[in-house]
């Protein structure tokens, strides 16, 4: 997999994150490192921020940034293709499988969004790996967590699976008298696709958990709801080993009152964002943005 950091914002809806993941990208780019956003909400905002038109194709918008919109329905018919190609070789006795033709209906059945997310993070990661870094800007909270979520789960649904498959071999054996032989499970197709994935979702597990690799930026607003949904968020990533690196504290005006969310996540780097009159749109405004308020941020988005 690639080399490039991951920076995760995270937060509730509309606290910020579209904002301040391209903030934090106009900012890295202008210091020279390749940065690449990545739209991972299915309702995209970077588009409106940029005032571009972007889609699964990177558009350049410095010399080194660019920015790519994540087709989520592509993603799902990737997914769902693969399940139905490796169900077609595994099994090929079943002849009158068409997953295609309900793909309509099967596309809204629940849970595969993050697998659709997932299979496009890890494209993304192969093929953008030669830059520096990518910065996710993330879907609702519970998509996100779902999202970071997967490869724990599925390991824990794997390692099942693994047990399962080995008896079913080993009584395979009894039933059609072959010897058991170490052979039998090195042949078989289906545990081979199990140990695959396996490994699949322990190099994501690995990447999510390394504080190198993967960086959580959790966007909130001096107020109580969102302080609330990001302890929750804080505590969901807590359980999965997820380093948060950074609180943007958002939208801070004169009079916010921002001692709760202080004391709360007082172990970790805050980043206190202004409230801005002139609305954050277009690069130029970013870019004034960034320059106005230069001492907070250089100091405190150079740390990834
Ligand atoms: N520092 C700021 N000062 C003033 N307005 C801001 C600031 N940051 C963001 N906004 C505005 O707040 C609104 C929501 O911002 P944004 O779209 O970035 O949030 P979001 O968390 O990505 O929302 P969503 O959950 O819908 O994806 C936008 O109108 C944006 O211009
Ligand atoms: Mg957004």
């Amino acid at each position: 997999m690639g080399k490039a950091t991951n920076i995760f914002f995270m937060g509730k809806g509309g606290v910020g994150k579209s904002t301040s993941a391209a903030l934090n990208s106009v900012f890295l780019a202008n210091k020279g490192l390749k940065v690449l956003v990545v739209s991972l909400d299915p309702a995209h905002n970077q588009c409106d921020i940029f005032e571009k038109d972007f889609s699964d194709k990177p558009v350049q918008i410095t010399p080194h940034l660019s920015v790519i919109e994540v087709d989520q329905d592509h993603w799902i018919k990737q997914y769902i293709k693969g399940v139905h190609n490796q169900i077609k070789r595994t099994y090929s006795y079943l002849t009158a499988f068409n997953l295609d033709k309900y793909f309509d209906v099967i596309k809204y059945s629940p849970g595969l969004e993050e697998y659709a997310l997932i299979l496009a993070f890890k494209a993304i990661q192969e093929k953008f790996a030669q830059l520096d870094i990518l910065v996710f800007d993330m879907p609702p909270t519970a998509l996100a967590l779902k999202f970071f979520y997967l490869p724990t789960l599925s390991l824990v649904w794997i390692e099942h699976l693994l047990a399962l498959r080995q008896e079913i071999i080993k009584k395979r054996d009894l039933i059609t008298k072959i010897k058991f032989i170490k052979k039998e499970f090195e042949r078989d197709k289906v545990l081979n696709k199990i140990n695959e994935m396996k490994e699949e979702y322990q190099d994501l597990k690995n990447i999510f958990e390394d504080p190198k690799q993967t960086e959580v930026k959790l966007v909130l607003n001096p107020d109580q709801l969102s302080l609330a949904e990001s302890i929750r968020i804080f505590d969901g990533l807590k359980g999965i080993n997820v380093n948060l690196n950074q609180i943007i504290n958002n939208k801070v005006q004169e009079n916010s009152v921002c001692t709760k969310i202080e004391q709360t996540f007082a172990d970790i780097p805050m980043l206190n964002f202004p409230y801005s009159e002139t609305p954050l749109i277009g690069l130029s405004t970013l870019e004034h943005f960034l320059e106005k308020n230069g001492d907070v941020v250089q100091k405190q988005l150079n740390m990834c």
